[in-house]
């Protein structure tokens, strides 16, 4: 299916007016690149998180969750390599004052001709100043020379000078579940292959082009790790790219608004690693990552913390390091790529145009909205509302005429209205009205709670 219209601004515009994402710190002037999620996206983002977890945990044959601390001993980001190598190429624009990253700078120049992955820094100057590849912001061709700075943000730990210690904000959760392997694999007796996934905040300072929850400084991961024995990992990371793929199909996304990427340049500890692309409102980038680590995360923790890592077949006795499959998704990223992929405007017989979101009923916020057609129906109305509400999330609307909120309900993807008339009072039965199809059956309570346990399960 062809990519509908839909646009940032259109979103962010229908997410600040219906409660799902509002800009970080609004009355105080904004704080760049942060967002707060509203009473519906709220909803709908915890909705991800428990489809992703029951996915990737609760439905694995050997897979295990944890939820490790933010702020780790500082060590752990010296093993991981975080602390020497996390770095952005930055330049600064010598005119306006603004800072950019130079990968960004030549991928929008050479309209994603040019891979900057590929590139040295000093490559990338060469290429900026060759290409007078200007500021987007003031127009002007002025930059200082390629800077690193480390993306981690630090703070201290300690209340004197002299006991303070630097310690960072995580930058991914990744390092949470390879610390606490041998922890997971003793307590849970699992053998090799197992997983441990993870779902939490990280804190990246990047500067972005601010494409909305794109990319932001505070955001969070959903990651899993696979540790399976050397020799077997490449069959294991086939298998992830397609429970990856598998998994963004069933929350509804076209096929044809995704792709894989394979990646030019792999990390020097990697063996294969690709993205799974999704065609954003401002194009094709990263929905998330499959990487085949090998065995160096566990043993750069080992020879780091001085603990053996190892692992030992119970059965043969052999010893050895497991190699890793690691499967990354930002929540907020995804929640994105779901935002956009659910928008549409659709005209109507009346003429009529119906912004409507057509999330999968298990990820929209409520998956049911209550209507009494008249306030004085609000007596029944509010009893089915409790009904209800001891098996989903629902809410209740009786302010305007009744074409008015179901508009309303569309445009935040509530999948099922269920209007309470006059006939309500003589037979008990609700209608229930079909976001996508707008069609209408009339039911009981009772048989509206299973049809929407039904509906509403992924
Ligand atoms: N442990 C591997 C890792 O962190 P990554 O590619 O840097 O790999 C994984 O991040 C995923 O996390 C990305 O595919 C993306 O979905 C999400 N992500 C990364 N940085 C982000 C940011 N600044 N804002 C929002 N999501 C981000």
């Amino acid at each position: 299916m062809a990519k509908k219209a839909v646009t940032m601004d259109k979103l962010v515009a229908l997410c600040k007016a219906r409660g799902i994402i509002f800009p970080g710190s609004e009355i105080y002037g904004g704080m760049g690149n942060t967002w707060d999620y509203g009473p519906v996206g709220v909803e709908i983002k915890n909705n991800l998180k428990r489809a992703w977890w029951k996915r990737f945990v609760q439905e694995s044959e050997n897979s295990y969750g944890v939820d490790a601390a933010i702020l780790m001993n500082a060590r752990v980001w010296e093993a991981s390599g975080h602390t020497a190598s996390f770095s952005d190429p930055k330049m600064d624009c010598r005119n306006c004052k603004s800072r950019h990253r130079a990968d960004n700078l030549i991928e929008a120049h050479s309209k994603g001709k040019v891979n900057p992955d590929l590139m040295s820094n000093e490559e990338m100057e060469a290429y900026i100043n060759e290409h007078h590849v200007c500021c987007p912001v003031c127009g002007k061709c002025d930059w200082t020379p390629i800077r690193t700075f480390n993306l981690m943000f630090e703070t201290s730990r300690g209340v004197t000078d002299e006991s303070q210690n630097k310690i960072y904000l995580r930058p991914e959760t990744a390092q949470g579940e390879f610390v606490n392997f041998l922890n997971v694999q003793r307590t849970t007796r699992a053998k090799v292959p197992f997983g441990i996934a993870q779902v939490g905040k990280a804190f990246r300072n990047e500067i972005t082009p601010g494409n909305f929850i794109f990319r932001t400084i505070e955001f969070e991961q959903m990651e899993h790790q696979w540790f399976c024995k050397e020799g077997t990992d490449s069959e294991y990371y086939a298998q992830f790219k397609a429970q990856a793929w598998q998994f963004l199909l069933d929350l509804g996304f076209d096929a044809e608004h995704l792709r894989f990427h394979d990646h030019d340049k792999l990390a020097h500890y990697a063996k294969e690693a690709c993205d799974i692309q999704y065609e954003f409102p401002m194009g094709w980038n990263e929905l998330n990552g499959i990487h085949n680590r090998t065995d160096y995360d566990l043993s750069r923790h080992q020879e780091y913390s001085g603990k053996s890592l190892a692992y030992v077949d119970p059965v043969t006795q052999e010893r050895y390091i497991p190699y890793v499959i690691e499967y990354s998704i930002g929540a907020d990223r995804l929640m994105l790529a779901v935002l956009s992929e659910a928008y549409d405007e659709e005209t109507l017989e009346n003429g009529e145009v119906r912004t409507v979101m057509h999330f999968h009923p298990a990820i929209a916020a409520y998956k049911a909205a209550v209507l009494p057609l008249q306030k004085n129906l609000a007596e029944p109305a509010k009893a089915i509302l409790a009904k209800l509400k001891k098996h989903f999330s629902v809410t209740y609307d009786d302010a305007g005429s009744i074409g008015k909120r179901y508009r309303r309900q569309d445009e935040i993807g509530t999948p099922y209205c269920l209007t309470i008339d006059f006939t309500t009072l003589e037979d008990g039965t609700v209608t229930v009205r079909d976001r996508d199809s707008m069609e209408q059956t009339r039911m009981t309570p009772e048989q509206a709670i299973a049809f929407l346990t039904e509906k509403c399960t992924f």
